[in-house]
């Protein structure tokens, strides 16, 4: 501790208290291989300064409690800051947080493991660093690790990128081996989207260059780590030249005279007079105050969080973006972008996951995998799915239009994570590139004859009756009595059955999981059309994902689907076993086969259940009609 901070201590504990207060923070992830001495260096620097900082502790806390409660709370809001917040919804994604502080900074560092399994941890560590510190041993040089993790740097947009050459006392502080090391990154990192490296020699065992330049490397002149630490720019000042943004977190209106609308300013800054627009709306309004806890600002920028009010009474809600209306934020639904996968349960384009971009969280599925990215040699590769810690180039697509900047603009308004419906796990982190199509482009093409037309003209309401079990569960042939017992009725109806659609419109799919996903999707969108086309439409699939089966509930409405599981013990489905391809998939002939090396998700709120064990299928189909009865679905509709 320096003597100046003595004397505050003793003569001004408020003032010393507020300094330590008002120091910024920076947060930074260490990466590099298992031997480069990451800990140790980690180690250096937290005994360096938390000597520092634990005898700052014992003197405040005699005084004040104020200190240490403080600290603590810092670190804690922290912990639960970005990625990370995303604990609570059950990922268990391990990175160790350490805080440490210098007269000049706090200090947050993320250390995540380094081999390829943990790449989800250094993604989460890296989502909210300022800074990240590269470290190679001087005696190995550039290492496939080093690559990968720099790589993954430069996805991130990490603008303060330090290169710690260490155990240079094992190479006798020979500035060839320094120099030998830094040119080698340099031009590994050329193509990447990293502007500037600070390479620095030193030694963690020793200390050199850590806090103090080092008496051993005299022809280095560059500031040591701790200096260097002290004084890059935090992402939070970088912000504040940017264009002004701010997703609306929620509006406040305690009275019928104040609407207010608070969020965190996440670039740029913003003054009362300023015009704004209301991203995705397009509404234009003017900054009226900038309201908070204690008081007015003038002004708030990059960082801060804030109440605005604004002149006009225009239309906003949570997730929406308030932009410079010099440079607003674009609005799209559809988006080339970056997914980093973080699930073992892989991803799968089709498959409906909810996309959480700022404040805003929409339903949201790949379209298409242009390519992977094979994390140790850059290569692309093509791909159908995307496994635990791959990174893809993807084609995404959102419900609703959504406010963006590129990624590369703005790392707030242009980075996303995916959860997964069912679980509310997060599942997948992602960057965008850029819009591929404005929705406004793409209008919906009113009609003047529309679903109750047709419905009414076919005497009926239209609906999809969804057969979901095991293969040779009986699905066909119950749905085969339904159909034909609900035309005899006089019902216009129309079965969609595995086997058939699969010599057809789906005939270019196999049975790998990603093929079942896109199964499903398009007889999910092909059910709808048939809906709106005025008919009953019956669908018997194994369709063995939840996922889907939901996908496929949430295109028509809540009263025109209903669900039948038709539950069928595995052992008497392969008793049964009608094309003989459980035999053939326990020969190990078949693979992929459902109940055997591929998964079912039973059910869990399937509106009607039938046992073929217990009731032949006769009973089961009578069953489901007078399920369709008993819920009205199959009334007259009204003429209106
Ligand atoms: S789904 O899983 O994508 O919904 P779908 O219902 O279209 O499957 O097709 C299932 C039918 O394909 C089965 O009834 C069976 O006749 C045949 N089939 C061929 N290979 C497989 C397999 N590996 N797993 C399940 N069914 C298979």
């Amino acid at each position: 501790m320096n003597s100046l901070d003595d004397s505050l201590i003793a003569e001004d504990i408020d003032e010393y208290l507020l300094k330590h207060e008002n120091k910024s923070l920076l947060r930074f992830i260490t990466c590099g291989s298992v031997d480069d001495g990451k800990s140790t260096l980690i180690g250096r620097l937290l005994f360096e300064s938390r000597a520092l900082f634990d005898d700052q502790l014992d003197t405040v806390t005699a005084e004040s409690k104020k200190w240490g409660t403080q600290g603590k709370d810092v670190d804690l809001a922290l912990l639960v800051d970005g990625l990370a917040a995303e604990r609570e919804q059950g990922i268990t994604i391990d990175v160790a947080y350490r805080f440490f502080s210098t007269d000049r900074r706090k200090f947050i560092v993320a250390d995540t493991p380094g081999h390829e399994q943990y790449t989800r941890n250094m993604i989460t560590g890296a989502s909210t660093a300022d800074a990240a510190i590269v470290i190679c041993d001087a005696r190995q040089g550039v290492l496939t690790q080093t690559r990968r993790h720099t790589y993954l740097l430069s996805l991130l947009g990490i603008r303060n990128v330090i290169l710690a050459v260490n155990k240079m006392d094992l190479m006798e502080y020979d500035e060839s081996v320094f120099t030998a090391i830094v040119d080698e990154f340099r031009a590994f990192i050329e193509p990447l989207s990293i502007n500037e490296v600070i390479a620095i020699p030193l030694s963690a065992l020793t200390g050199t260059n850590i806090i103090e330049p080092g008496r051993q490397t005299p022809w280095y002149h560059g500031p040591t780590l701790m200096s260097c630490l002290e004084t890059i720019e935090l992402d939070n000042e970088h912000a504040r030249g940017k264009p002004f943004r701010l997703p609306v977190q929620w509006v406040n209106r305690p009275n019928l005279d104040f609407r207010g609308f608070s969020g965190m300013v996440v670039s740029g800054t913003v003054k009362p007079g300023d015009s704004i627009r209301v991203q995705p709306s397009g509404s234009g309004s003017v900054v009226e105050r900038i309201v908070t806890f204690d008081g007015d600002l003038a002004v708030a920028m990059a960082g801060q969080s804030v109440t605005l009010t604004l002149r006009d009474d225009i239309d906003i809600s949570r997730g929406d973006v308030i932009s410079t209306a010099d440079e607003p934020a674009s609005t799209a639904e559809q988006f080339e972008c970056t997914v980093f996968w973080m699930h073992e349960a892989p991803l799968f384009p089709g498959r409906p996951y909810l996309l959480k971009i700022g404040t805003r969280t929409i339903p949201a599925s790949i379209t298409t995998i242009k390519y992977q990215v094979n994390i140790n040699t850059l290569e692309h590769v093509a791909a159908k799915q995307l496994g635990l810690n791959s990174i893809g180039v993807c084609n995404i697509n959102t419900e609703q239009a959504v406010a963006f900047d590129s990624y590369k603009d703005n790392r707030d308004t242009g980075s996303f994570v995916l959860i997964d419906r069912a679980s509310n796990n997060t599942v997948g982190a992602g960057m965008l590139h850029f819009a591929l199509r404005r929705s406004d482009n793409i209008h919906m093409q009113a009609v003047d004859i529309d679903k109750n037309r047709r419905s009414i003209l076919k005497g009926q309401k239209s609906c999809v009756v969804w057969f979901t079990g095991l293969s040779g569960s009986g699905k066909s042939t119950i749905a085969n009595l339904v159909e034909k017992k609900l035309a005899t009725a006089g019902h216009h109806t129309y079965l969609l059955d595995g086997d058939n659609v699969r010599h057809g419109l789906n005939k270019d799919l196999g049975f790998t999981d990603a093929d079942r996903v896109e199964n499903i999707r398009r007889i999910s969108e092909v059910a709808t059309l048939m809906v709106d086309s005025g008919l009953i439409v019956l669908t018997a699939f194994i369709s063995p994902f939840r996922s889907e089966r939901q996908l496929a509930r949430n295109l028509v409405k809540d009263d025109e689907f209903l669900e039948v599981y038709v539950e069928t013990p595995l052992a008497l489905a392969e008793e049964r076993d009608p094309k003989g391809l459980y035999k053939k998939a326990r020969r190990g002939e078949l693979k992929n086969f459902t109940g055997i090396d591929s998964p079912y998700e039973p059910p869990q709120q399937a509106e009607i259940s039938v046992d073929t064990s217990a009731m032949d299928a006769e009973q089961c189909a009578d069953a489901v009609i007078a399920e369709l009865r008993r819920r009205g679905m199959l009334a007259i509709p009204e003429v209106g």
